[in-house]
C-alpha cells in the first residue's frame, strides 16, 4: 500500500463519549497516566489528541501554567471550547498532529491513546518528530498506546469491564488495521467502534527514537488504592497481565 493510498482514520466522538463508566479509565488508566505525567506545577502542557479535553481542568487544578489542547476533530474541539469557557488559561485547535508546527514551547505533552490512529508507519514517524520539535530541551512527552506485544487478546468481557476493545486478528502484522468497539460501561453495550493501528511496540520505539528522543522508557499501568477497594485485585487481572494499554515516557 502507498503511503498516499493510507486513508486517514475519524473517529468517532458521539460513542466515545457516551462511553461512560469506564472502571478501566477511573481505576487504572487515569491514575497511572497522572503517576507518569508527575508534578505538572508551573509546566505549559500540550495535549495532543486532546479530545474534548477530559484533562485539562485537573492539570491546571494542580498547577499546571497553561494547556494547550490539539485534536484533528472539529466535533472534539468544538465540545471541549463549549466545556471550558472561560478558563484563561487553555485554548483548543483544531489541528492534525502530523502537522503541528509548535517550536520549543511545551515543557510537557500528552498523546494519550492517540499515536494508534496514525493509519501508516510513516505517518506516525511525522506525529513523533513533531512532538520532539514541541518540547523545550529536556522535557518529555508521555501518553497510553496499546501493548504492542504478540501474546495480546480482549474478551468480550474486557471490553464491558473497561470500556474499550480491540479486535486482534490472528498473527496480526504490524501497521494492520484492527477494529476498537467501545461500551457503555454500566449496561455493557456496545456504543460504537472505529479502527486504529496495530504498531508494534518496537515500531513505537523506532519511530520516537527516530524522532530524536534517545531513551523510551515504558510504565506498566497500577490500580489505584480505589480500584482494589472498591473491586479488589483480582478483578483487574486480565487488564494488567499483561498489560492491555501501556504508557510511553520520553525525554527530549
Ligand atoms: C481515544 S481518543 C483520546 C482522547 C484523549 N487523548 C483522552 O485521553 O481522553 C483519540 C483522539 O485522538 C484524535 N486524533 C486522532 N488522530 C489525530 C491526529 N492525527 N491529530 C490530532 N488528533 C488526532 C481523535 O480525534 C480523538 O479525539
Amino acid at each position: 500500500m502507498t503511503e498516499e493510498s493510507v486513508s486517514p482514520i475519524t473517529f468517532p466522538t458521539d460513542s466515545y463519549i457516551h462511553s461512560t463508566g469506564w472502571i478501566g479509565k477511573t481505576f487504572v488508566s487515569t491514575p497511572s497516566l497522572f503517576d507518569a505525567l508527575g508534578v505538572v506545577r508551573n509546566l505549559a502542557i500540550l495535549d495532543v489528541g486532546c479530545g474534548f479535553g477530559r484533562y485539562c481542568k485537573s492539570l491546571l487544578d494542580v498547577g499546571a501554567s497553561s494547556y494547550v489542547g490539539i485534536d484533528v476533530s472539529q466535533e472534539m474541539i468544538d465540545l471541549a471550547l463549549k466545556s471550558h469557557r472561560g478558563l484563561n488559561a487553555a485554548s483548543f485547535l483544531r489541528m492534525d498532529a502530523e502537522k503541528m508546527t509548535f517550536n520549543d514551547q511545551f515543557d510537557l505533552v500528552i498523546a494519550n491513546h492517540v499515536l494508534q490512529f496514525c493509519p501508516s508507519v510513516a505517518k506516525l514517524k511525522n506525529v513523533c518528530k513533531n512532538i520532539y520539535g514541541s518540547l523545550r530541551e529536556g522535557r518529555r512527552a508521555v501518553g497510553f498506546v496499546p501493548n504492542g506485544i504478540s501474546e495480546l487478546s480482549f474478551t468480550e468481557e474486557d471490553g464491558r469491564k473497561f470500556g474499550a476493545r480491540l479486535v486482534i486478528p490472528e498473527n496480526v502484522i504490524d501497521g494492520q488495521q484492527v477494529a476498537v468497539k467501545f461500551y457503555n460501561g454500566e449496561t455493557g453495550e456496545v456504543t460504537g467502534g472505529t479502527t486504529m493501528t496495530w504498531f508494534f511496540k518496537e515500531t513505537y520505539e523506532e519511530c520516537l527514537k527516530a524522532a530524536g528522543f534517545e531513551n523510551v522508557v515504558w510504565h506498566a499501568p497500577t490500580v489505584s488504592k480505589e480500584g482494589i477497594e472498591k473491586f479488589g485485585e483480582d478483578y483487574f487481572r486480565d487488564l494488567l497481565n499483561p498489560p492491555k494499554d501501556i504508557i510511553f515516557e520520553v525525554t527530549k
